[in-house]
């Protein structure tokens, strides 16, 4: 890197490696009008001139926000980032984009994620910055950041929220998400009290950070970390522990130098990091949520990564960690443990090494000598959570372009099964009828949920893993098979098949199920199929009316018209690929 100032009559030019101006210059560095508009209304924030000399503008791309708690604390951890910024050399500029509380917002975040992900690659394109720090962390705004800034492709790394302390209920360890899940099915099948239940609320949820079970954000931190866009750590630290705001501060030093080394999201994201992502996803016992935006953020990139590789390059992987759901433990056991580098020595034959990190170094030289320091947090290969613990992808007459089933949270029994199905038309119909004692239902019968694509709900929402019914739960049974074209909550459990495509509301062949139709699944042969003749297949087709969309303006709209299947990552098609960095015109 030779950093040099050539001053002109026109421009300040500070160089990059590639020998070419630094992009804040045609902001900052500009000797005239546009210039001076560029830099004075900047200084009414008392920064001096030599905060526009050329050295790297940063941006900070915080999702702080109150209505998404998982969030709430990243003002404070900006500030951290901000002093690694200074101290390096550069200038951190903090801006907002727009937040996803997942268990606050309604349809679903799901539905806003590629609408975050506008906003954040046009407000890092629109504003003169050299570089990009994502600071987010629920499960929806790690792939919504990803994916805008992927789109613009400056120098980028990610700083997760990192994960709430474990949760504490009557002595014992409980998990977000999963124990919600097991507290209400406990409640509604008489084995919990309703005043024990609201008492675990507090002891749930009682510190800053994301969900600390492996759902939907702990995986994508760490998967995050598995790509090379963090540095090494962050995808486990917990949000409250002092070594998260030290981090913050190595990332906001490190972003100068990538700046300097331009080093960008293109650089990093390769196939290789991806599978690489794919492994580690079944390594930790990740979420099946990772499938759809790992899906996403590769198109954002341009790289080929289709729903067959992530069976082609997962399913064979053991999980090691023991965390909730599929396990006993939580994230900061995990963390405790060694964290996501201690896991990668115990699957040392299984990663790639050779891809390369934000930290300018390869994968291999981030987590080169980890230690592990519980052997039943991470386990050893030898001594697996789960063998072969990766998503299955199942095809068959009812899931042409593909259905997944995470394995690992599943009952074994049950993952080759056949059963009756019990139909509900959209997710308004399973729960007016889910607990009716005339529903014609047992352990064995396969329960169908319609309606709840992409397009279908809208936005693809997470009640794939349906609770049973009340009086199968009063039975004692926990578990039975459940097919959606919804997903699951990445804290979520049980034999579920979800995201089946093309999905119910646009004709799909999960449209065309009736009840009482007998339904094999078989994960090994990772077949789905609906027993019926191609030709009784064809005539159902052809009586099947699609419904009228009550959505008819708006983003919504926008959404429905343009919103891909869940195996091509469920991204709005004019979203695929990216625009670069590049502005071509002047604000005045
Ligand atoms: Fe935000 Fe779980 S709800 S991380």
């Amino acid at each position: 890197m030779t950093d040099k100032k050539d001053t002109n009559n026109d421009e300040l030019k500070l160089v990059d490696v590639d020998n070419q101006p630094r992009r804040s210059t045609q902001w900052y560095g500009k000797l005239d009008k546009d210039g001076f508009i560029h830099r004075s209304w900047m200084k009414n924030q008392g920064l001096p001139d030599h905060s526009f000399d050329g050295r790297p503008i940063i941006g900070i791309c915080n999702s702080w926000s109150e209505l998404t708690p998982c969030n709430s604390h990243l003002r404070e951890l900006a500030e951290y980032v901000k002093r690694g910024v200074w101290e390096a050399g550069g200038v951190p500029l903090e801006f907002p984009v727009m937040s996803l509380g997942e268990t606050q917002m309604k349809p679903t975040a799901m539905l806003f994620r590629n609408l975050m992900s506008m906003d954040v690659e046009e407000s890092i394109r629109a504003y003169g910055l050299d570089g990009v720090v994502l600071l987010g962390g629920c499960d929806k705004t790690t792939p919504a950041q990803l994916m805008g800034a992927c789109s613009v492709d400056l120098p980028t790394i990610v700083v997760s929220s990192g994960p709430m302390l474990n949760g504490k209920y009557r002595g014992k360890d409980i998990g977000s998400g999963t124990d919600v899940w097991k507290f209400s099915e406990a409640v509604r099948g008489g084995h919990m009290s309703l005043d024990e239940f609201m008492r675990a609320e507090s002891g749930m949820s009682r510190s800053r950070g994301t969900c600390m079970t492996m759902g939907t954000a702990s995986t994508m931190a760490c998967l995050t970390e598995a790509l090379g866009m963090s540095l090494p750590e962050n995808g486990t630290l917990p949000a409250v522990d002092a070594r998260r705001q030290a981090l913050s501060h190595l990332t906001g030093m490190r972003i100068v130098e990538m700046v300097k080394e331009q080093l960008k999201p293109s650089d990093i994201l390769t196939k290789a990091a991806f599978e690489n992502a794919i492994r580690a996803n079944a390594a930790i016992g990740g979420s099946t949520n990772a499938v759809v935006h790992l899906l996403a953020i590769a198109g954002r990139v341009g790289i080929d990564l289709t729903l067959d590789d992530w069976d082609r390059i997962g399913a064979e992987v053991p999980c090691l960690v023991d965390l909730m759901p599929s396990g006993k433990y939580l994230m900061e056991d995990f963390h405790y443990a060694g964290g996501f580098p201690a896991l990668t020595q115990r699957l040392k034959s299984t990663f790639d090494w050779s891809t390369k990190t934000v930290g300018g170094i390869t994968f291999g030289e981030a987590n080169e000598g980890a230690e592990c320091f519980n052997d039943d947090v991470i386990r050893t290969l030898d001594n697996p959570l789960r063998d072969k613990a990766g998503i299955a992808v199942l095809r068959g007459n009812l899931s042409p372009q593909g259905a997944i089933i995470k394995p690992s949270a599943a009952t074994p029994k049950l993952l080759q099964h056949t059963g009756k199905a019990v139909v509900f038309e959209n997710i308004e119909d399973y729960k007016e009828r889910i607990d009716s004692p005339d529903l014609d239902i047992d352990a064995d019968s396969i329960m169908v949920l319609k309606g709840c694509g992409p397009k279908g709900y809208p936005g693809m929402p997470e009640v794939g893993n349906m609770a049973l019914p009340s009086k199968l739960l009063e039975q004692g049974i926990t578990d039975m098979v459940r097919i959606s074209d919804a997903r699951m909550s990445g804290t979520a459990f049980g034999t579920v098949v979800l995201h089946v495509a093309p999905e119910s509301t646009i004709g799909g062949p999960l449209a065309l199920v009736k009840n009482g139709d007998e339904i094999t699944l078989d994960v090994e042969a990772r077949s789905l199929h609906l027993h019926i003749s191609d030709e009784e297949m064809a005539t159902r087709k052809a009586q099947w009316q699609p419904e009228e969309s009550e959505y008819h303006r708006g983003y919504a709209k926008l959404y429905i018209d343009s919103v891909l299947q869940a195996d091509q990552g469920a991204d709005l098609d004019f979203l695929v690929g990216k625009s670069s960095s590049k502005v071509n015109r002047e604000s005045h």
